[in-house]
């Protein structure tokens, strides 16, 4: 069984992430930082409710995350590629939460504090929340956890949100670059693997017709809309790229990426390079010490991502 804390910000490939791993059967979902990035800090709460609230879930703690970046700017949301509610078309009902506790961020450390080596944690927004545990709790409290599995970055390939950098690291640089330097046994899922995550309309539909899960209903409307986004993007795109889904995925099937060990930085606030994730491809490498080394996904193994993802969302089953 993998214990798992998610930072997330839902966010259609967020949602779709929350899903996989509620359906795996072996995973265990210790809590939910719900944070501000595709959408706002209280509609992530919201969106993360209505989704433990469709699965019948009530014991799985959520956490409220920071309202935006440690740079001080203001956050712009992306209604166009997530939706105004971050879910598409699909609107949560109000009050979703209503009666449930929301925790402030001492949940999270003693989570932490309870599971330690045995934890680990997925983030799947901003670094902001990360960034902030290691601030509030410090990096030798922190780095007991047994890994820290992230979405960001790009590294030589264009970026999504500039020409240059990708959206989790461009928001809150200064997060991720401290998180990177702070934190050990990391693993980084950058677009260069994530772009590849795609799933088509016909996946969608198929598993809309014949999976057992209380979250069929909304596959194909999520879906739809994000597509249709990443269709004016990018023309002539074949699916859509689920970034979010191949951090979990490849939390429980590790040999569906490969993966290089390099000292990853991010620029906190360049006019042209800010939030660039930089790491040294050069033949000979700087020797780096061990403990700054993050690993990196570059590779992608697209047919063992899709059976297992097809797999668990037609088993539907929820587990936790
Ligand atoms: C990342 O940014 C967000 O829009 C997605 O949810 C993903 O985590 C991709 O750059
Ligand atoms: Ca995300």
């Amino acid at each position: 069984m993998r214990k798992v804390l998610i930072l997330l910000d839902p966010g259609i490939d967020d949602s779709l992430a929350l899903m996989y791993i509620l359906m795996h059967p072996e995973y265990k979902v210790l809590g939910i930082v719900a944070s501000y990035g595709n959408v706002t800090k209280q509609q992530a709460i919201e969106n993360v409710a209505y989704l433990l609230d469709l699965a019948g879930i009530k014991d799985i703690p959520i956490i409220a995350g920071v309202t935006g970046p440690l740079t001080g700017e203001l956050v712009p949301y992306y209604p166009e590629i997530h939706g105004e509610e971050g879910l598409g078309p699909i609107k949560p009902p109000p009050n979703v939460y209503a009666g449930q506790e929301v925790f402030d961020v001492d949940k999270a450390r003693e989570i932490i504090e309870k599971h330690g080596n045995e934890l680990t944690i997925v983030n799947l927004g901003r670094l902001s929340d990360l960034a902030m545990l290691y601030i509030l709790y410090g990096p030798e409290f922190m780095n007991q956890v047994k890994e820290i599995y992230l979405m960001g970055g790009a590294f030589l390939v264009p970026g999504n949100v500039t020409p240059v950098a990708e959206a989790n690291f461009f928001a809150d640089p200064i997060a991720a670059d401290l998180v990177l330097e702070k934190a050990e046994r990391v693993t980084i899922f950058p677009l260069n693997v994530t772009n590849k995550a795609l799933l088509t309309p016909e996946i969608v539909e198929y598993l809309t017709e014949n999976s057992k899960s209380s979250y069929a209903f909304l596959f194909e409307p999520i879906f739809d809309y994000y597509f249709n986004a990443y269709r004016k993007l990018i023309p002539g795109i074949q699916g859509a790229p689920i970034h979010d889904l191949l951090v979990v995925s490849a939390l429980a099937n590790p040999e569906i990426v490969k993966t290089l060990r390099r000292r990853v930085r991010v620029d906190p606030k360049g006019e042209i390079t800010k939030g660039v994730s930089i790491a040294d491809f050069r033949p000979l490498p700087n020797e780096e010490s061990a403990e700054t080394l993050d690993s990196i996904a570059m590779e992608i193994d697209y047919p063992a991502f899709l059976e297992d993802v097809v797999g668990i969302f037609l088993r539907g089953q929820i587990e936790q």
